[in-house]
């Protein structure tokens, strides 16, 4: 089976009915990044970032997979999918995709504030003060701030190297070093993009100009002359 790879954003999940980032509407919109998604605003007023986080994981709780996670995770019936996805939702895992790397971490789950490496689930929607880790610190959400090390990358750059099919879907590549990964891309690999908008790349890609639902079904027949 030939190594498919798929670097995903905001746009796969919004027809699940999560607002993406910088599109019109979008989240950094209504929200200002430096108050709820760095770590100096954890810092200054905890109670906003903590009430940001537990309003997205609310709402992921009432979401559903849409048609384009459903058709990526189909796509393993007959290639080697790997996802590495900068969302930090489940909607991926939740649709059936076994190999799903969060570049950007996870809202159902929590890290301690003085061991990164200590991670729990969240049980619901709600992260409370006074959640603790075993070292008795806060639990803060398990989420990459701007600001802060991806440490995932490293597992992401020799996925990405082996790739024989590259796949971005619904990210305006605005983030590093996500964005970066497409440089890794080996020189021959056929790169799809899937996106409603323009997407500035630099590498020879084949754009797919729809919304990712239906998107997906046209990369599927892409993809047969690979099987
Ligand atoms: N299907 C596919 N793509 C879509 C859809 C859709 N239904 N709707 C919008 N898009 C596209 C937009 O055109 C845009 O190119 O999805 C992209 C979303 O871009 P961003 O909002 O910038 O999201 P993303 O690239 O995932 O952001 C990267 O930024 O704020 C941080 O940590 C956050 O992981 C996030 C990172």
């Amino acid at each position: 089976m030939k190594k498919l790879v798929i670097l995903s954003g905001a746009g796969i999940s919004q027809e699940s009915g999560i607002k993406t980032f910088r599109d019109m509407g979008g989240l950094w919109e209504e929200y200002d990044i430096n108050e709820v998604a760095t770590p100096e605003a954890w810092e200054r007023n905890p109670e906003l970032v903590m009430r940001f986080y537990n309003d997205r994981r609310k709402q992921l709780l009432g979401c559903e997979p849409n048609k384009g996670h459903y058709g990526l995770a189909a796509l393993e019936k007959d290639f080697d999918v790997h996802i590495i996805t900068q969302n930090v939702d489940d909607l991926h895992e939740r649709a059936g995709s076994s190999k799903v790397l969060h570049l950007h971490g996870e809202l159902k789950k929590a890290r301690s504030s003085v061991d990164e490496n200590l991670i729990y689930d969240i049980d619901g929607w709600e992260l409370k003060f006074g959640d603790r880790c075993k070292h008795e610190s806060q639990l803060r959400p398990h989420i990459v701030w701007f600001g802060e090390q991806v440490p995932a990358i490293e597992e992401a750059l020799p996925i990405v190297h082996d790739a024989e099919i590259f796949v971005v879907v619904g990210t305006s590549l605005n983030v590093y070093p996500a964005a970066g990964l497409l440089n890794y891309v080996r020189r021959g690999v056929p790169v799809f993009l899937i996106d409603p908008n323009p997407v500035d790349v630099y590498s020879k890609v084949t754009f797919i100009k729809e919304k990712a639902g239906k998107g997906v079904e046209i990369l599927k027949n892409e993809l047969k002359k690979y099987l």
